[in-house]
């Protein structure tokens, strides 16, 4: 393919050094199709290696779009008729796979280039198409220069460009071509601080001298206002006793970055937290060549505190932990370039959970990255699969992120909320995915009675790509009408689809890393507490023989908000601002919207009830 492709490339335009004689065909007019000024936090480091692989994707337009979202708000709507009649993956690939002339038009131009069949990768519906080639190809295929950034505060290395083009011709078969302009991290959301405390001696989960009073008028052991632990959640959430038996339901975790969630420390933990699941593990399902390293070692903390808490929560339902390959940071001083540790893994996990026949039926990520820092094209074609996914019963928990209004970072010394945009406009900066109207979006509570957390501060906003969904009109619309007028004008923008949706515990969460015992907490707990919960709720259910929970805002929004505990205080700092509030309810006893918690945490009691009301 290599040598046919130099000969290819010649015999067409792309370097305008052409026979005088010969005529540039139309197909051989270049025009830009993205260019993004050169982000904030990042410089240029050098030329791209030009041997490097890299796993391009070009996206075609999903021509049905509009059709199979029109279906997701049906079966997602508790009060449709076709509520819970989730879509087959077979119907999803329908409404989403490409028109045929633009397959026809990518192909000719792929193959003109001189790819046959075998080089190329292609997503269950059509709609993505792979090439795994050299960067130097890349480049010229493109007309795109691309170089190694060095995020400066990290230290990151990743390799893009700011500016890619294609022939005028493709410009309306092709949506977008990544890794090119995107320079997302998909960090984990994970707050640094309590990190560092390592528990002395593994003390058992004490049980508590005394009780305290949460909201929803049950009660906790006290300790819990130092270490959250899984009986921790269960009382405060209202869930104490209940055991799951339905067949056929399952809960799963991304895993990205290599982070690996470690089985022995998943026994320390139930030992600690669970006995009754002791002995008991998950599947690692690899996507895209992921690894696994079980050494102790290579526990991953993120991995680990997603597992053991999303997996606590939920035993026995049927757990899965998906491990992606793709390893930014990449290492630009590499003597022997590495294999494709550029490509991007969260569309790569996209695909695989999209072509697999039985996607786990709640599941929760805790990566994500500031909004801003992905383009607009790939967020909401990001979104869009989040939406298939949706409307084939599957329900999608995000982290909402730990800084606030304010960029990711929950350190207000190195916080930055200035646009990428190359405008340096100071603004609230919201993260993606938690923005994509299609996902539940979790942020973080701390104490009992509980309170928006403020160690780290939970992610909320309103976001700057996606409009706001009508499911949330009353609630946020209600919620902006409290705000101080004027406030904030200008720093966020009020149209938005609004973060988060709900919220969870996100403080001192006892978590095994390598052995050890640790405090951890970041909105990177809540998501995976919660979705324990949805599980739970997923079993009741199947259980009654009715459909799984799917796409959960609109049930949440319009039925759900009256089994979410209301959290009435705590704000989300950011951006040398107090952030937004949160704010009690003109209903008392049901959760009212917050550009901070959401609806609030769960009451499991009560949503138990709620979830059987609807077919
Ligand atoms: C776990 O396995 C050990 C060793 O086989 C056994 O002694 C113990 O009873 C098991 N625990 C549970 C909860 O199954
Ligand atoms: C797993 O990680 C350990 C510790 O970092 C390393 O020594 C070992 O080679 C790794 N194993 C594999 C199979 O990569
Ligand atoms: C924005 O900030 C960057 C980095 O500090 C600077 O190089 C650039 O000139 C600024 N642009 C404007 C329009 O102020
Ligand atoms: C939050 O509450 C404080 C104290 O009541 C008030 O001063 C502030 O304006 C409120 N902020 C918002 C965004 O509502
Ligand atoms: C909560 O809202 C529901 C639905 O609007 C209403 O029926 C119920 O009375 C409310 N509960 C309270 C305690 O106000």
């Amino acid at each position: 393919m290599r040598s046919l492709f130099k000969l290819v490339v010649l015999a067409t335009c792309l370097f305008g050094s052409l026979p005088s004689e010969a005529i540039p065909s139309k197909d051989c007019a270049y025009r830009v199709k993205e260019r993004i000024s050169p982000p904030r936090g990042w410089v240029k480091h050098g030329d791209a290696p030009a041997d490097r692989k890299i796993s391009l994707k070009f996206a075609l337009p999903q021509s049905k779009f509009g059709e199979l979202e029109k279906h997701l708000y049906e079966v997602s709507d508790p009060d449709h008729e076709r509520y819970g009649q989730h879509l087959s993956k077979e119907e999803v690939e329908e409404l989403v796979a490409p028109h045929p002339e633009s397959l026809d038009t990518v192909n000719d131009w792929l193959a003109s280039l001189g790819f046959t069949e075998e080089d190329i990768v292609r997503s269950s519906a059509q709609d993505w198409i792979t090439i795994k080639i050299p960067i130097s190809m890349a480049e010229q295929i493109l007309h795109a220069k691309y170089h190694v950034w060095k995020h400066v505060e990290s230290g990151d290395y990743i390799v893009r460009t700011t500016s890619y083009s294609l022939p005028e011709t493709l410009h309306e078969h092709i949506e977008l071509v990544q890794p090119t302009t995107m320079f997302g991290r998909f960090k984990p959301e994970k707050s640094n601080i309590f990190k560092a405390t390592p528990l002395p001696d593994f003390p058992a989960a004490s049980k508590s001298e005394g009780v305290i009073s949460a909201a929803s008028g049950v009660t906790v052991d006290a300790s819990c206002n130092q270490i959250i632990t899984i009986t921790c959640l269960q009382q405060l959430y209202n869930a104490v006793g209940f055991t799951p038996s339905a067949k056929g339901n399952s809960v799963g975790i991304t895993g990205y970055l290599e982070q690996f969630a470690n089985m022995q420390d998943l026994q320390s933990f139930f030992a600690d937290q669970r006995p009754d699941a002791l002995n008991s593990s998950f599947e690692v399902v690899s996507v895209a060549g992921g690894l696994n390293n079980q050494s102790l070692a290579e526990a991953g903390d993120e991995a680990n505190l997603d597992v053991q808490f999303a997996f606590g929560i939920s035993h026995p339902i049927s757990p899965t932990f998906f491990t992606t390959a793709g390893r930014p940071p990449f290492i630009p001083d590499l003597d022997e370039p590495a294999d494709d540790d550029e490509n991007e893994p969260y569309t790569t996990w996209l695909d695989f959970m999209l072509s697999h026949p039985n996607p786990p039926l709640a599941i929760s990520t805790s990566y994500g990255d500031d909004e801003q820092t992905v383009p607009f094209s790939f967020a909401q074609r990001a979104c869009a699969g989040f939406a298939q996914l949706g409307a084939r019963g599957v329900s999608l928990m995000f982290s909402s992120g730990d800084g606030g209004v304010g960029d990711g970072d929950p350190d207000p010394a190195t916080q930055t909320c200035i646009t990428n945009d190359g405008r340096n406009l100071t603004k609230f900066i919201p993260g993606f995915p938690a923005s994509c109207p299609f996902v539940t979006s979790v942020g973080g509570t701390s104490h009992i009675p509980e309170v928006a957390v403020s160690t780290f501060f939970s992610g909320g906003g309103f976001s700057n790509f996606f409009p706001r969904p009508s499911y949330q009109d009353k609630d946020v619309k209600a919620y902006l009408a409290k705000l101080p007028k004027g406030l904030y004008a200008g720093l966020f923008n009020p149209n938005g689809r609004a973060i988060p949706d709900v919220s969870a515990q996100s403080d001192l969460f006892k978590v095994f890393i390598g052995g050890r015992a640790f405090l951890i907490g970041g909105t990177s707990a809540s998501s995976p507490s919660f979705t324990g919960f949805v599980a739970l709720l997923n079993d009741v259910r199947l259980k009654a023989g009715k459909s799984p929970l799917g796409f959960l805002n609109p049930f949440l929004y319009s039925k759900g908000f009256a089994g979410l505990n209301d959290i009435t205080s705590g704000n989300n700092a950011g951006c040398g601002t107090p952030g937004f509030n949160a704010s009690k309810g003109w209903d008392p006893g049901n959760a009212s919207f917050s550009a901070v918690t959401g609806l609030g945490t769960p009451n499991f009691g009560i949503l138990k009830k709620l979830v059987l009301d609807s077919h």
